[in-house]
């Protein structure tokens, strides 16, 4: 599809991820947990879980994938001073009052004159953040917007929700006329009051009820969907690839499958499997999981005809458990490969070290003990990520203190 030259646009300019240097094979969790390893590998479509280290939290994780968007040597470089506004958009935030967006921005570096907040609501919260971000880019068309998606998916060790788990953030830039993906202002969007899923700011581990979870979500797609293409005139012909928000990767065969049913459309799987393979490897992100999959779905496009993405339609499909919905469309940018960090991101998923199923459980551990009120106001942290740009070193007082490494 020709793009028109001359239209201003607005959406994402720069994307990366950043997952901890480790993680647990779901056939290891499978053997523990004495559970059938294809019901993770082909039930839920899980292969790898990353598992968040003592010396690594929303912060940690939420700095590193923005340093490497804005370190990114291929590309010209971003001015740091045009960044005026930092949302991040978590459900496992370390502090009710104060944003996790303002330590980020001191590890940064950022410019003084910035605003900075943190946005919730549930995994919906990141794509609240692209609509607030087009919205500030809009009235001031020399802004970079910086969201930062980043999360620890908990639901305790030996829960049903555990091969659900997961952890990771995805940065990326909002800006006018962006690189990689123009967003259209049309969109369906819905609120439900449901608990499907929910986490009372006294504990560290969500509630969730999966199966429930997953009708709603299911809900949501249709109607937003309904909403959507009522607005647009648009049909499933006019998707080119469609991008959902995973809480495991078989959800997009669910949701695909659901959507074909309710509009009379023949199911092609190449219409959205390249979007779960990130998903796959690195498990539930939350609020970065629907990026992480546009960013699976961009870095599996190898250039040959059938993957070739340049021009083409994204149909995505934005779910916060609680709830809200969002189904929006985006066309991808002529160049966008130049933006993608492929080495980078290769390098994040090949260079992690499985840990012994001992290590996994002590991870999980230590992160309850440093978000409980009794321990987690003074303690060290053992460094242990070899090459993360940013650790959490200590709490001291109820202050976590950071060192780039
Ligand atoms: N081989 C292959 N597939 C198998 C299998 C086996 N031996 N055993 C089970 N399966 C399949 C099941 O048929 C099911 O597939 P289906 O959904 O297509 O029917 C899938 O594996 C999961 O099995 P199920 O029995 O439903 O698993 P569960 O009771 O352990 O629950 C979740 C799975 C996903 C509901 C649970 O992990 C959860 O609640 N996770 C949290 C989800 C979440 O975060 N939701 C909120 C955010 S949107």
């Amino acid at each position: 599809m020709p793009q028109n030259q001359n239209k201003v646009t607005y959406g994402i300019d720069r994307m990366a991820f950043y997952i901890p240097e480790f993680y647990v094979p779901m056939t290891d969790l499978a053997q523990a947990r004495g559970v059938d390893p294809d019901k993770y590998l082909g039930g839920l479509g899980q292969e790898n879980m990353a598992v968040l280290p003592p010396d690594q939290d929303i912060i940690t994780m939420g700095a590193s994938a923005a340093e490497a968007l804005l370190t990114d040597d291929n590309a010209s470089p971003i001015d740091r001073r045009s960044i005026d506004l930092v949302i991040v958009a978590t459900e496992s935030g370390l502090d009710a009052s104060k944003a996790g967006a303002i330590p980020i921005h001191g590890l940064l570096n950022l410019a003084p004159n910035c605003r900075t907040i943190e946005i919730k609501q549930a995994c919906y919260s990141s794509t609240a953040s692209v609509r607030l971000a087009m919205a500030h880019v809009m009235q001031h068309p020399s802004s970079t917007v910086l969201i930062i998606a980043t999360d620890n998916a908990r639901y305790g060790l030996n829960a049903p929700g555990e091969a659900t788990q997961g952890c990771g953030a995805l940065a990326m830039t909002v800006t006018q006329n962006p690189s990689i993906l123009a967003i259209d202002p049309e969109a369906g969007y819905l609120t439900k009051d449901v608990m499907d899923f929910w986490r009372p700011s006294y504990l560290d581990e969500a509630i969730v009820d999966g199966k429930y979870s997953a009708r709603m979500y299911l809900t949501g797609l249709i109607n937003t969907w309904g909403q959507y293409s009522g607005i647009t005139n648009k049909t499933i012909d006019d998707i080119d690839r469609f991008v959902f928000h995973l809480p495991f990767s078989t959800m997009a065969d669910k949701a695909y499958r659901r959507l074909c049913q309710h509009t009379d459309h023949p199911e092609d799987p190449a219409e959205y499997v390249a979007g779960k393979q990130l998903n796959q490897q690195i498990g539930n992100s939350y609020t970065a999981s629907l990026y992480l999959s546009m960013l699976s779905l961009l870095l599996a496009d190898d250039g040959s005809a059938n993957n070739e993405l340049t021009g083409h339609t994204l149909g995505f499909y934005a779910y916060g458990s609680g709830s809200v919905a969002e189904f929006f469309t985006g066309t991808v940018i002529d160049g966008h490969k130049k933006y993608l960090l492929p080495d980078y991101h290769h390098n994040q998923l090949t260079q992690r070290q499985a840990l012994s199923f001992d290590q996994y459980e002590d991870y999980y551990r230590f992160q309850s003990k440093i978000m409980s009120r009794d321990q987690g106001g003074n303690i060290s942290i053992p460094t242990v990520s070899q090459s993360a740009p940013f650790v959490l070193t200590r709490i001291s007082d109820h202050i976590r203190q950071y060192a780039r490494s």
